[in-house]
């Protein structure tokens, strides 16, 4: 009897092992498979990915509903990746058309400088060509005194009569007297430097407008902020020299990287409607200086002065108090803009009546511009 008893028992002990091995491998197989997927999922690889569980039935609803979140996420990641294209679609159209807008807006201040700069080379131009008129002058003079020279060589060499040889010196004795020529050979040395300093000088405002005007010319680079002032000053002199006084105080300043050509095309704005702002005669006062790893500009101008009203709209596109073809009002906005983005600031303040003031600061480690 006690015997029977530990054979049946021991056999219903081995069946219940056998049988929750079974439903447990039955189980957990179906689970294992629902966390391959979830897996899966996570590592990216969830494209195609289905998970076909057939028993228990609880387990096959829960992986029915996996499959259809995996198919719900698929086309989310579709939409999403549909819109990111358009988004970086959209900010490569957007760089290109600022970039289009800052050239534009370059290309309308050189129309401003435009009469200016013809007047800036029209200057030297005639003041070289009266000179070159000048030393044919002198080269004629001094060319019949050598062709003198020349027949008296002749004459001593052919040991002519002296009366032949006479004749060619009281020639020159009388050219002598018709012709300073001390006075010639000086004066032909002052104008042709003088032609010298002015042909250089058309060079560099021809060179100064093309590096301006060339678009996005140049990639960003180390150089210095004094070296776009003085661009900037070069560029819009003909504007500034009759009514502006210009007062410099450029500190040492490090080399910083940016996009220097955009930096002076900042200033070249600033210069000019200081200029305009000054009705008969003003100041202009531009300082640079370095503090705690930022470079400081100030433009000040003792021109009108900007009403309060206006100083909020300053830099808004095409806010603008100038006559139609005079400002397009894109200037400060453009400005704005370059600065931004070379991870800087520009703000103004100013007193009615009294004149104006633009800062500018600009890190020393900048953007990646
Ligand atoms: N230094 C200043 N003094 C007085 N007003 C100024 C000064 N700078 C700018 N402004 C005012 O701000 C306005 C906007 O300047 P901004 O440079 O953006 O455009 P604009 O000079 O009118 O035209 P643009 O620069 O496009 O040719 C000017 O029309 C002017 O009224
Ligand atoms: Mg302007």
């Amino acid at each position: 009897m006690y015997q029977i008893l530990l054979v049946s028992s021991i056999s219903i002990l081995l069946l219940s092992v056998f049988f929750s091995v079974i439903t447990s491998r039955n189980l957990i197989r179906p689970l294992l498979s629902l966390e391959d997927g979830i897996k899966q999922i996570s590592i990216g690889n969830w494209e195609n990915l289905k998970i076909n569980v057939r028993d228990p039935i609880e387990i096959q609803f829960l992986s029915k509903s996996f499959n259809s979140m995996q198919e719900s996420l698929r086309k989310k990641t579709l939409e999403h990746e549909a819109s990111n294209f358009e988004l970086k679609k959209a900010n490569t159209d957007l760089i290109s058309t600022q970039r289009q807008l800052v050239h534009s807006e370059k290309m309308a201040s050189i129309g401003q400088l435009a009469a200016g700069v013809a007047h800036e080379i029209n200057n030297p131009t005639a003041f070289v060509s009266t000179n070159l008129h000048t030393m044919v002058e002198y080269l004629s003079v001094y060319k019949n005194l050598f062709q003198q020279m020349e027949e008296l060589i002749t004459c001593i060499e052919n040991k002519d009569v002296e009366e032949k040889s006479l004749t060619v010196i009281n020639k020159i004795e009388s050219m002598k007297e018709e012709e300073n020529f001390p006075f010639i050979l000086d004066d032909a040395f002052q104008l042709l430097e003088e032609s010298i300093d002015g042909a250089n000088r058309i060079k560099k405002i021809v060179l100064d407008l093309r590096n301006f005007a060339r678009p996005e010319s140049h990639d960003a680079r180390l150089a210095n902020i004094n070296t776009a002032i003085e661009d900037a000053l070069r560029l819009t002199s003909n504007e500034l020299k009759y009514k502006c006084e210009i007062v410099k105080e450029l500190g040492n300043l490090p080399d910083i990287f940016c996009r220097i050509d955009q930096i002076t095309q900042v200033f070249v704005n600033l210069f000019v409607n200081a200029a305009h702002a000054i009705k008969e005669h003003g100041n202009i006062t531009i300082k640079s200086w370095i503090e705690t790893d930022s470079i400081f500009i100030s433009v000040c101008d003792t021109g009108t002065g900007i009403d309060k009203e206006n100083l909020d709209k300053l830099f808004d596109p095409f806010f603008t108090t100038k006559d139609v073809g005079e400002g397009t009002g894109l200037g400060l906005a453009i400005s704005y803009g370059i600065i931004e983005k070379h991870g800087g600031t520009i703000k103004a303040e100013s007193t009615p009546g009294k004149g104006s003031c633009f800062h500018i600061i600009l890190p020393q480690k900048g953007n990646s511009i």
